[in-house]
């Protein structure tokens, strides 16, 4: 596996790469790599020649009062995982690598980034895709790979790669969860054990709904008040459940189309996100 910290010579690598005609799936991190990452890479492996990872704690993303600082860093473990894993190359650069002192243009998506977690993440998301823009640019991927654990992200790229003619494939993974159901997160390690029990809290909730939703609920805001109450009754301070469409992501009445119900909320400091797709099993369907 190489590691290359250096903006031009993975260009220049990523341009040799795409020269002998082989194809390349990136999964774009930020370290700290759990299995939820891994089965990414996995996943990966089904859509290129070769898997590339992209470790970049990328400061645009986060917003003045957000854990830039105290995000957890691991490189040496996350080099091991990604060479156990087979990955050929982990890009790794620092942020003065990507960001130029002087860098002042960026890419914002301006529809369905609005709503929930981009709500109350000002400029969050014009973070994201700029950097993965970026990433494309630098690193010449034929497929990249998100997770659906982040299923706004997921679909913000997808408006940006159609919206600006990138060609890059866009593959969105399952949610990888712990045995007890609580979805992996590198903000997991923050937790207490008795938050990470209030947390367990949000995942439940949801699997609560997705129940409901197989004897047939189909109150959009039923089922999104019934998540919040599980989730508050626990202790969480709830930033937001909402029912949305699952492709332009705005809030639905009932589940006539795939719907996603996401969460964030707030264990003590740190910001849970978790979500499910509801669809109604309908017979003949
Ligand atoms: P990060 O939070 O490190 O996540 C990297 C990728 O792993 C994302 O696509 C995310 O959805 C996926 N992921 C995280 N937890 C997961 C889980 N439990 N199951 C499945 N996939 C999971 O998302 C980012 O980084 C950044 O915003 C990034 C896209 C790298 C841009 O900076």
């Amino acid at each position: 596996m190489r590691v290359i910290q250096d903006v031009a010579e993975m260009q220049s690598l990523a341009l040799e790469r795409r020269g002998r005609g082989t194809s390349i799936a990136l999964v774009p991190t930020m370290g700290a790599l759990h299995e939820g990452h891994l089965s990414l890479v996995r996943l990966a492996h089904e859509h290129g020649d070769e898997v590339d990872v992209s470790l970049f704690v990328n400061p645009t993303q986060f917003g003045p009062d957000e854990d830039l600082a105290r995000y957890p860093r691991a490189l040496e473990r996350d080099m091991e995982l990604c060479r156990e894993e087979g990955v050929t190359t982990l890009f790794c650069p620092g942020a003065e690598q990507v960001y130029a002192a002087d860098h002042s243009t960026h890419i914002s998506e301006t529809r369905l980034s609005l709503g929930l977690c981009g709500e109350h993440r000002p400029g969050h998301f014009d973070g994201v895709v700029t950097v993965v823009a970026k990433l494309f640019n630098i690193m010449l991927p034929s497929v990249a790979v998100f997770g659906q654990k982040d299923f706004q992200q997921v679909r913000v790229i997808q408006r940006m790669v159609r919206d600006l003619n990138m060609p890059v494939r866009i593959v969105m993974a399952p949610i990888v969860r712990e045995a007890d159901g609580l979805a992996m997160s590198s903000r997991n390690r923050y937790l207490s054990g008795a938050e990470r029990e209030q947390a367990l809290s949000i995942s439940k909730a949801l699997r609560d709904a997705e129940d409901a939703v197989a004897k047939g609920a189909s109150d959009a805001e039923v089922l999104r008040t019934s998540v919040e109450a599980g989730i508050s009754d626990a202790g969480l301070k709830v930033q937001y459940v909402a029912c949305v469409d699952a492709d332009s992501l705005e809030p639905v009445e009932n589940l006539d189309r795939a719907a996603l119900l996401a969460v964030a909320a707030f264990v003590g400091n740190t910001r849970l996100i978790d979500n499910v797709v509801l669809r109604l099993e309908r017979p003949g369907c």
